[in-house]
């Protein structure tokens, strides 16, 4: 049951921007290195864990795997039409993650999480630990995970919406604690893109878990970034973490965002690059109560929903990416001005959703929209050009699709 099914991905012609990326490109004293593959979850019916690995070069190349989760995907409705939203049919950025070699993935539509070791020697062979754990909250889009405190919580944004965790070891997930709720008046399944939880996320130092949950300024209803403790746990016994996360947390709605979306921590600092589909993107500080205020803000002209985020090594800025644009816009960690746009319209992609960066690379994931296929382009974050857009042709992932995980 722990089959892997292989899938042929048809890699895309060299186009000249590929031909012009070995030596220009390796930019001296660059430290990041590259990343070794990059997952995404099919979010369909039969959820499914599609893995993409990464050759030395950095390119996306050999075999795609796909590995079944074991549970079920879903869509929220698109509050703007009533229909099913797609893509971005979770309203969130993370919808898996990796701890470790150990990987997490949510699935909506049974309200379980499910956990998975990587092969060492194969980062594309996934092997699931034991079975999927239920949720206690409806609808799971999110996942956050510390080898430091061995949790992995989950953000839900159903009728019943809030944040549980649970510890995990080599054997897998143990029971999922109390959930953390968040009064959202949600439906199973929401209607967003807001008014619902966007990301769970923890510090660098695994001291924090956030989150971040979208307001909706047309009901006058605000969104809020929650942070939650990571304490002693006052039980530890045989099975129990020795780690747990508050019940109680800060919330905050920092003064001028309204959709707090995807986010990432700033390395080395106590501030947050946060996207606010709203606007564009905002830089928060977080003070020793981690009450967050607005360091910088940049707004993204002719954006439609700018919201997801990763910082790259190679550049220490932010890529923010919008389901509706399908450019990248570069901003600053400092005050989130905008450093360069890159439009990437030419590859034919709708839009970009989650994305993930390593070594001088960003890989931004666009689903596609029923009539376009599912895309992951590639794009140097020196040169801030396409080196490669990978259509996922001849596999299981369409619109559905959410993501994004990287293993370094
Ligand atoms: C969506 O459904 C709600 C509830 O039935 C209704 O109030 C709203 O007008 C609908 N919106 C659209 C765009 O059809
Ligand atoms: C929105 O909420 C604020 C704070 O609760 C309140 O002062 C304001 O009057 C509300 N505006 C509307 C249009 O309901
Ligand atoms: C999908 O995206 C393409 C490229 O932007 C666009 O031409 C097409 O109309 C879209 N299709 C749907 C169903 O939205």
């Amino acid at each position: 049951m722990y089959h892997s099914t292989l899938l042929f991905l048809f890699l895309a012609p060299l186009t000249p921007l590929a031909e012009a990326r070995p030596a220009a490109c390796a930019a001296k004293g660059a430290k990041a290195t590259n990343g070794k593959a990059v997952y995404l979850i099919t979010n369909d019916q039969a959820n499914a864990v599609v893995a993409l690995p990464i050759g030395q070069d950095g390119l996306l190349k050999g075999a795609a795997t796909s590995t079944p989760t074991g549970g079920a995907g879903a869509n929220g409705i698109d509050g703007s039409t009533n229909q099913t939203a797609a893509p971005d049919a979770l309203f969130s950025q993370s919808s898996l993650t990796i701890a470790g070699m150990n990987l997490f993935a949510v699935n909506a539509g049974s309200n379980t999480l499910s956990m998975f070791t990587i092969n060492p020697l194969d980062p594309t062979d996934l092997t699931m630990v034991g079975q999927p754990i239920d949720i206690p909250g409806e609808f799971p889009t999110t996942v956050a995970a510390s080898m430091k405190s061995k949790l992995a919580c989950v953000g839900s944004t159903g009728a019943i919406a809030g944040v549980s965790c649970a510890p995990f070891s080599t054997q897998g997930l143990g029971a999922m604690d109390g959930l953390r709720v968040f009064n959202l008046g949600q439906t199973t399944p929401p209607v967003g893109p807001t008014n619902t939880v966007s990301q769970v996320f923890f510090s660098d130092d695994g001291s924090t878990l956030f989150s971040t949950v979208k307001g909706d300024p047309t009901k006058n209803n605000t969104g809020f970034l929650a942070a939650f403790p990571v304490e002693a746990s006052s039980s530890p016994s045989a099975g129990a973490a020795a780690a747990v996360v508050s019940q109680q947390g800060t919330m905050t709605s920092p003064a001028g965002t309204a959709v707090l979306f995807g986010a990432s921590t700033i390395p080395a600092s106590n501030d947050l690059f946060v996207t606010d589909a709203s606007f564009g993107g905002a830089v928060l500080s977080l003070d020793n109560k981690d009450v967050a205020t607005v360091k910088g803000k940049g707004i993204v002209d002719g954006q439609k929903a700018t919201c997801w985020v990763a910082i790259s090594p190679a550049t220490n800025t932010a890529f923010v990416t919008d389901v509706g644009t399908n450019r990248l816009v570069e901003m600053s960690l400092a005050d989130a001005t905008i450093q360069s746009q890159t439009d990437l319209s030419a590859n034919g992609d709708p839009g970009l959703i989650d994305l993930r960066a390593a070594g001088n690379f960003i890989y931004a994931l666009s689903p596609g929209n029923g009539t376009t296929q599912a895309a992951v382009t590639v794009v140097d974050a020196l040169s801030k050009k396409q080196v490669q857009h990978l259509q996922l042709q001849g596999s299981a992932v369409d619109k559905n699709a959410q993501g994004m995980a990287l293993l370094e």
